[in-house]
């Protein structure tokens, strides 16, 4: 099959090298020049692991191409996959989908013979029918199904989730439109990944329903974390006990610093919006935004309450900047509130991070960058583990203590056991643990 994808970033590139990877014929469009240059000088934009390799296998195999033009990749494709960004609309939250009704007019302007335009950025329910009326406006000759395909790949572990996914969902009535998808999803039944047809708005509100979803469960276990240090259980083993139950599932259990990342914060935000718009309370919803939005800004006292309450003057080290591990995504990571609570109280802030040290500069411009986790750690009255990188995982304590000012930790990962923290001689504070062992 011929696949163009308008859109080359973490969901466009990564859907586009595992296209090709299948034996489709993709061409990556973005309109970004300095991307597309890049990625022809064989530079990838993006940290994925083992995105690298892969394209330049595909690429090299001339499977794989980048260009900024979409008129041709267009006109000779069998499907189109819209991939743009849609993040929040400034001041109300509802998702920006300016970038999507902009690529669906150049897609409309460049058709030629049958083809599915299908939506893999995530949009609200009635997008793919703007979607449509837009490409039937710009070119009334247009013979075109526009499908919804949400995409539900990890950054970090999105090569596999996009090779061995859980689900495929495709959103389209049209029988034309189901064999064209399923032709290009074939490779992946060889995987058992069930192929899952729906209306389009079905499809649209699937992905919704799937972060609201987790959201909620990373959220319930982070207030059952702050009980738990209050009444002195562990929120680790409340996790597993609940979890092992099939009912609940142990995925998504993890207490920590609140979600970030460059879907959940804004798909939350913009499903609580249709709702509202169609005079729907997603209570549910609301209250794991709000609660979500307090914690992040909150770690920033934990890290003070662990300092005796005092930060001016202190010297905080950060570990890990982006919002989860093997990323350098930086978007909404539970790192910016925190360092820029840390700065508010008077805190000197410095940071390590393995990929996200580039984006994080312009997220944050007074923080001070180290080299690596000790170089953070030298002198430092505090070091706080934000993100589970697996170079953090292993630390050498003795060294860190020497080289600290105070040896306190507060890990709000759950990197280390109170107890060897406590042995190695650290002030240890972490998320829904208590530092001391109680029965
Ligand atoms: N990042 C994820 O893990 C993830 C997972 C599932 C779904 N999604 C959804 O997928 C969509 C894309 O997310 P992303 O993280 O890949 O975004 P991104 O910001 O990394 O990439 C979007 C790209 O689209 C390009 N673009 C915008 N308008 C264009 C146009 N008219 N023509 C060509 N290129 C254009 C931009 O230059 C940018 O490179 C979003 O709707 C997101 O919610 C993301």
């Amino acid at each position: 099959m011929r696949i163009a994808i308008i859109g080359t970033g973490y969901v466009g590139l990564v859907s586009g090298a595992c296209f090709a990877d299948f034996g489709h014929e993709v061409t990556c469009v973005d309109k970004d020049e300095g991307k597309i240059a890049a990625l022809h000088r064989g530079q990838i934009p993006i940290y994925e692991p083992g995105l690298d390799a892969l394209i330049a296998t595909n690429a090299k195999a001339g499977r794989l191409n980048f260009t900024t033009d979409p008129t041709t990749p267009v006109a000779e494709a069998d499907a189109v996959f819209i991939a743009v960004g849609t993040p929040s609309r400034r001041g109300d939250g509802h998702a920006d989908l300016s970038y999507v009704y902009a690529a669906a007019r150049e897609i409309a302007n460049a058709l030629s013979g049958f083809t599915v335009v299908a939506t893999k950025s995530t949009v609200p329910v009635g997008t793919g029918d703007e979607v449509e009326r837009i490409i039937r406006e710009t070119n009334s000759r247009a013979d075109v199904v526009v499908a919804s395909n949400p995409e539900f790949l990890r950054e970090g572990a999105a090569i596999r989730d996009f090779k061995f996914p859980d689900r495929i969902v495709v959103g389209t009535s049209d029988e034309r439109g189901r064999k064209v998808m399923s032709d290009i999803y074939r490779p992946l039944s060889l995987n058992q990944a069930p192929l899952m047809f729906t209306t389009r708005r079905t499809a649209e509100m699937i992905k919704y329903a799937a972060n609201a979803f987790l959201a909620t469960k990373i959220t319930f276990i982070n207030e059952i974390a702050d009980l738990s240090e209050k009444v002195g259980a562990n929120v680790q083993e409340v996790a597993r006990g609940i979890g092992l139950d099939n009912r609940i599932g142990t995925k998504f259990l993890h207490a920590g610093p609140g979600f970030g990342g460059s879907c959940f914060p804004k798909d939350t935000r913009a499903l609580m919006k249709t709702a509202l718009d169609h005079d729907v309370h997603l209570r549910i919803v609301e209250a794991v935004l709000a609660a979500n939005e307090n914690r992040k800004r909150a770690m920033a006292r934990k890290v003070s309450l662990a300092l005796g309450g005092e930060l001016r003057g202190k010297t905080i080290g950060v570990l890990g900047l982006t919002f989860k591990p093997d990323t350098d995504d930086m978007r909404e990571a539970p790192s910016i509130p925190l360092i820029t609570g840390l700065l508010d109280m008077g805190a000197k802030v410095r940071a390590y991070d393995p990929a996200g040290m580039e984006q994080a500069r312009s997220e944050l411009p007074s923080l001070e960058f180290c080299a690596d986790a000790y170089a953070c750690a030298k002198g430092a009255d505090a070091l706080v583990i934000v993100t589970e990188w697996v170079q953090f995982r292993a630390l050498d304590l003795d060294r860190l203590k020497e080289t600290m000012a105070q040896p306190i930790v507060v890990d709000l990962r759950n990197v280390y056991r109170p107890e060897d923290m406590l042995a190695a001689g650290f002030v240890y504070e972490s998320v829904g643990r208590s530092s001391t062992v109680k029965n």
